[in-house]
């Protein structure tokens, strides 16, 4: 009996039957994909959590004085919930995480609820890459967060249409802190995407394991390597599976030829400039309020207001 997969969602296809191959990064989060990722963040090569912590820790000082009463705190591509605990005061009566990656963020909350039990916390799925809905809590001011660098995950500058429906999501005069990587010198921008341990490797393979899980696609992940690097002309971490040989697939009903060396794109990670970044806040409608630094410059907070 043929299996049953489920039906292939369109930009999935599309990439793949791309002269230049992509997968939206999206698909790289199931359960064994969001471990992987967590462990990422524990390499001492992936210095954008260490320092987008080391920022938070300093803001955390000033969120009574920014944001006054009860609060709301709501979270997109929250992930293992961890930099949030960073910031949480006595007022914050709600914690909302919302991810694609839903069963992770799940069990990642059961930890947060122990420490802070006077916190309602209620994860949601959404899939911000679509059309969607952010909740707020009427009683409380919402504050909004979309930490990790994940701005820099879009393809195409898809942020741009991202920042652009977020803003209209979450309405007026609302704050949202943006956690943005910056451009540095290129040998740590690429020790960061190809730690010793090999989680960067495996995060992008694991891809293989759920297109098969998913889609029934039958490839052999030994027919894979892993290729990421920073791309000084596009300003970009570019993340590839490489086909080791000539092969076919089919999804869904599309069929899917690699020749032997061709890449596939499954990471993206553009970093930015403090202006860089600025200029793209104001041209999607935000004011940029404030920015924070750590202390070598290589990574930036920014505060906006809608
Ligand atoms: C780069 S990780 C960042 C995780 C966490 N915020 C951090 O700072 O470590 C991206 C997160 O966004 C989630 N994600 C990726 N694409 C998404 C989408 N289209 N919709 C909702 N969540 C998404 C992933 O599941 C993951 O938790």
């Amino acid at each position: 009996m043929k299996k049953e997969t489920k039906k292939t969602p369109k930009d999935l296809y599309l990439g793949l039957l791309k002269k230049n191959k992509t997968i939206p990064s999206k698909y790289h989060y199931d359960l064994n994909g969001s471990k992987y990722f967590e462990k990422i963040t524990q390499q001492k090569e992936y210095y954008p959590t260490r320092k987008e912590k080391e920022i938070l820790r300093k803001v955390s000082k000033q969120i009574p004085k920014l944001f006054k009463g009860k609060l709301s705190f709501i979270e997109l591509g929250s992930g293992a919930v961890d930099k949030i605990k960073i910031l949480i005061n006595k007022n914050v009566e709600f914690y909302v995480p919302l991810d694609i990656s839903l069963d992770f963020v799940k069990k990642s909350v059961r930890q947060l609820r122990r420490k802070f039990r006077y916190i309602k916390v209620k994860p949601i799925k959404i899939d911000y890459s679509k059309s969607f809905k952010i909740p707020s809590h009427k009683k409380t001011t919402s504050v909004y967060f979309f930490l990790g660098s994940s701005i820099g995950n879009f393809h195409n500058n898809e942020e741009v249409l991202f920042l652009k429906k977020l803003r209209k999501s979450i309405g007026k005069n609302n704050f949202l802190f943006i956690g943005v990587d910056l451009i540095k010198n290129t040998h740590v921008l690429n020790k960061a995407y190809n730690d010793k341990k090999g989680y960067t490797a495996k995060f992008s393979l694991n891809l293989i394991n759920i297109l098969n899980k998913t889609y029934d696609t039958k490839l052999n992940i030994k027919n894979f390597y892993y290729n990421g690097f920073y791309n000084s002309k596009k300003k970009c971490i570019q993340g590839f599976l490489v086909s080791k040989i000539s092969q076919k697939f089919r999804i869904g009903n599309k069929k899917i030829i690699l020749k032997k060396n061709e890449k596939i794109l499954v990471e993206i990670s553009n970093k930015f400039t403090i202006s860089s970044f600025t200029n793209l806040a104001s041209r999607t409608g935000w004011s940029p309020v404030r920015y924070w630094q750590d202390k070598q410059k290589y990574y930036s907070l920014f505060l906006l207001k809608s």
